[in-house]
């Protein structure tokens, strides 16, 4: 028969144990997951084009979850305050984060981020691409991209250049062009290229880059200037624009992708079934024919897996890291 000392013993080392695998192992899912509304976190204002991602995937994924999938969109410090938010969220499967090259750039770009994006969150997926364009104030005295070059040298920096903050795609393309162009131009942050695009078309800005998700309606509709997109070759939505590596930009390439993220721990269960919807919506017919109307373009499934964003996301930081280092920006 057992000693009442070693049975104490035996069920201290349990409490021990049980205590100790709920520091190291994610929660246990509630059955039937989702069972309330799932939050994904933007990382930029409303109406922009991250907004525009999420919130059409939300919808589609809404009703094959079985559960309401609410956008929030967390604004500040170039997608940097949201990431911070989702990595202290609770890790029960009910927050989500999509951001892009974002995570990627922040730790070159911020001395103190408070997270490491490759090794703080579980990794859920890749989302999608959109290629950029570069835009000008429809007044500007430029209608093409030599005369744009011409009239960014003669100006210097009185040239405005709108983004959504330090991490933001507008701002990399920003400090990509500035290198690439040897033009210094003044910076005008906003929270969001959706209020950065609003500036443009009031004429308080001079320039922007944004993505063809939140451009191509102007763009086609005229009313901004318009010379060139950031990608490698043309895209199908805008045949006829040239690239801007095709005007001289040797080898300018920006190109936005985003991820899921979810705070470290998050079940895998939870991960799984949201990785599930996803790739679901990303088939959807009303999902195909808005992106690809947008010219947003569909990534391979090997992308839309954990790995698939893991592997990509060290890829691109290793990329950016040494541009951004050199180009010597940075927020203390
Ligand atoms: C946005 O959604 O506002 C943009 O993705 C911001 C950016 O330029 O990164």
């Amino acid at each position: 028969m057992m000693s009442t000392s070693v049975r104490f013993a035996r069920r201290l080392a349990l409490v021990a144990l049980t205590s100790l695998a709920t520091f190291t192992a994610p929660l246990a899912l509630a059955q039937g997951y989702p069972t309330k509304a799932i939050t994904l976190v933007v990382p930029f204002a409303a109406g922009g084009p991250t907004d525009i991602v999420a919130r059409t995937l939300a919808g589609v994924m809404t009703k094959s979850l079985g559960q309401t999938v609410v956008v929030e969109n967390r604004a500040g410090a170039g997608g940097t305050l949201a990431a911070g938010h989702v990595m202290r969220a609770a890790p029960d499967g009910y927050t989500y984060l999509i951001h892009h090259n974002g995570m990627a750039t922040a730790p070159a770009l911020y001395r103190k981020l408070p997270y490491n994006p490759q090794t703080d969150f579980e990794h859920v997926s890749q989302v999608i691409d959109v290629p950029m364009t570069l835009l000008g104030r429809k007044d500007l005295p430029a209608n093409n991209f030599p005369e744009l070059l011409a009239y960014m040298k003669a100006q210097g920096d009185k040239i405005n250049l709108a983004h959504a903050g330090l991490g933001a795609v507008s701002h990399l393309c920003g400090m990509v062009l500035r290198q690439a162009v040897g033009v210094d131009m003044t910076t005008v942050p906003y929270q969001g290229t959706g209020p950065a695009f609003q500036a443009l078309l009031g004429g308080q800005v001079d320039i922007l880059c944004d993505q063809t998700t939140q451009t191509t309606p102007h763009i086609k509709a005229g009313t901004v200037k318009f010379f060139g997109v950031t990608t490698a070759s043309r895209i199908k939505v805008l045949p006829d624009a040239p690239t801007l590596a095709e005007q001289g930009l040797k080898g300018f390439e920006v190109v936005v992708w985003h991820g899921i993220y979810a705070p470290k721990n998050t079940p895998k269960d939870a991960t799984e079934k949201f990785a599930a919807a996803l790739r679901a919506a990303l088939k959807d017919p009303t999902v195909v024919q808005r992106m690809t109307e947008l010219g947003a373009e569909f990534v391979p499934d090997a992308k839309l897996t954990p790995e698939g964003l893991r592997s990509w996301l060290k890829q691109e930081t290793e990329r950016w890291g040494p541009v951004i280092k050199s180009a010597g920006v940075y927020a203390d």
